[in-house]
């Protein structure tokens, strides 16, 4: 979802005004606790892998051979309301304890609903700064508009875990108020996948302190969003694929990654549009035109003369009213395949996510929208109608977005059903527990935790 308010993250000061985390450091070694989740089920592989990274940390800990050991994790994901969302989970504080976040490559704010937050919250979980003893207040306020809401609080620090990654003094947003929509039980926030000069917070996101850390295998992350909006069996929550940390899973694309560089200084994902054609034939796209990757986005937006263009490529289709104001409905009997390319290969979209809903028994809503977006902001969103046909790679250096064909183990699981994946934190891996490319940074965290303790041990007294 893209934030709409550019101009906040032109205003926020620089990142290391708030002293954006860079180390990433062992957990303890104990089992996380995941509140509202079943513990993570470990059989004996896995107690093998937690006692090897108990054995790592502790000699990372007491100085031993400092070893820049990386690694990979996995999130799993999970689909809401017949595609319209993808949510995964994080743990945070100290004890840890689990939420499900919104997956959002088109902004940069991690942030959850805080104890404030009350009504406009519903009834998600919250976040309790009271119940972490690893909380730290940075006490500057937050607030980001997103093009379907928006959310305010303040921005503080703590420990978080994902994917079996851990980092401690990540930057995120505890929100008093949120607008009305922006969040469906169970998800309790969003975890922004952009890059950090977007954080309306200016804090840098948790995926880009892992991959400018070196923590990863390779310093990339990768997307695969199921299907359901195709299943009439489907349920509120389905499984929704997985977010891949540190690697690709070749398991799931076949061929190779065809990657783009993302267009000018890193802020979102944004690579060039250079071709849509709607039934064979190509509609005209402005040189110099850029698209967001998006999967905070369910559809497909883009300027009201491209999106007019590509209805005037299908018969009987006309302009939606009301509540559907930028929307075009089109006779459900007709299949609409679009193609699209970013300056490299070519990517069918699907008919079936084409359509993105069915009005009445013979009308259909398409899933490409009219939008407008802010000056220095891409002209078009491209979110998951198209994401879902692709396994999409998000890579930190050279930055750059990639796509592949997906495997058919991948379009195997569209549809599949099954149990919705419990919170996927993961046994802590992560081969990098130090980090000595910043002993500066470290030594004042390190000094600041000191002080916090010192501090909290003051207040129990
Ligand atoms: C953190 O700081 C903000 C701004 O000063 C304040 O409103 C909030 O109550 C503080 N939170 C906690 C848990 O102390
Ligand atoms: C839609 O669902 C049907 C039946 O499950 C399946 O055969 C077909 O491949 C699906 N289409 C897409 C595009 O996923
Ligand atoms: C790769 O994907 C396949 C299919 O979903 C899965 O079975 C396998 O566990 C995945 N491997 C890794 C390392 O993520
Ligand atoms: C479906 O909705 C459209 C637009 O509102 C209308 O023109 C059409 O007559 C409706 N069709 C049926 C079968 O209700
Ligand atoms: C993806 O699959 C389509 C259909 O099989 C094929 O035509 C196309 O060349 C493939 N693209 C890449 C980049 O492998
Ligand atoms: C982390 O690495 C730095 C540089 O190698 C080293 O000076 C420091 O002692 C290490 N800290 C820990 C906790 O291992």
């Amino acid at each position: 979802m893209l934030p709409l308010i550019f101009l906040a993250s032109l205003l926020a000061l620089p990142a290391d005004t708030f002293g954006a985390p860079t180390d990433v450091v062992p957990v303890s070694g104990q089992a996380i606790s995941l509140l509202r989740r079943n513990q993570y089920p470990r059989d004996v592989t896995e107690w093998g892998t937690f006692a090897k990274s108990q054995r790592d940390n502790l000699i990372a800990k007491y100085g031993g051979p400092v070893k820049q050991k990386r690694s990979t994790g996995y999130n799993s994901i999970i689909d809401q309301q017949y595609d319209s969302s993808y949510y995964g989970s994080l743990a945070i504080g100290t004890p840890a304890v689990s939420f499900d976040v919104k997956l959002d490559t088109g902004s940069s704010d991690f942030w959850l609903a805080g104890p404030s937050c009350g009504t406009s919250c519903g009834s998600v979980s919250i976040y309790n700064p009271s119940s972490s003893s690893t909380f730290q207040n940075l006490s500057t306020s937050f607030s980001i508009v997103y093009g379907s809401g928006s959310a305010e609080g303040y921005v503080a620090q703590d420990t978080v875990q994902m994917a079996g990654f851990s980092v401690s003094s990540q930057g995120f947003a505890v929100v008093d108020a949120v607008s009305q929509g922006l969040l469906a039980s169970p998800v309790s926030g969003f975890l922004g996948l952009a890059w950090q000069s977007l954080a309306s917070s200016g804090q840098m996101p948790l995926w880009q302190t892992l991959a400018s850390n070196n923590v990863w295998d390779s310093a990339l992350f990768a997307v695969r969003l199921t299907r359901y909006k195709n299943d009439s069996t489907a349920q509120d929550l389905e499984p929704g694929g997985v977010l891949n940390m540190g690697y690709t899973n070749s398991s799931l694309y076949t061929g190779s990654i065809d990657y783009i560089d993302i267009t000018g200084t890193p802020s979102y994902w944004y690579i060039p549009l250079t071709s849509l054609t709607v039934q064979g034939n190509s509609i005209s796209i402005d040189s110099g035109t850029t698209a967001a990757i998006d999967t905070g986005t369910t559809n497909i937006g883009g300027p009201a003369s491209s999106v007019q263009a590509i209805y005037a490529q299908i018969p009987n289709s006309q302009p939606a009213t009301g509540e559907w104001e930028g929307y075009y409905s089109f006779p459900c009997s007709t299949t609409v395949n679009v193609e699209v390319s970013f300056g490299g290969a070519t990517w069918s979209i699907s008919p079936v996510d084409f359509a993105f809903t069915q009005t009445n028994s013979t009308e259909c809503i398409g899933a490409f929208f009219e939008t407008s977006t802010g000056t220095g902001s891409p002209s078009w969103i491209f979110g998951d109608t198209f994401l879902k046909n692709v396994y999409s790679v998000f890579r930190y250096n050279p930055p750059s977005v990639g796509f592949a064909n997906l495997s058919s183990v991948a379009v195997a699981e569209n549809g599949a059903g099954g149990a919705v994946p419990s919170a996927t934190i993961g046994t802590i891996s992560a081969a990098v527990t130090n980090t000595s490319d910043a002993p500066r940074r470290h030594a004042l965290s390190a000094l600041s935790t000191l002080l916090f303790l010192a501090f909290s041990a003051v207040l129990f007294l």
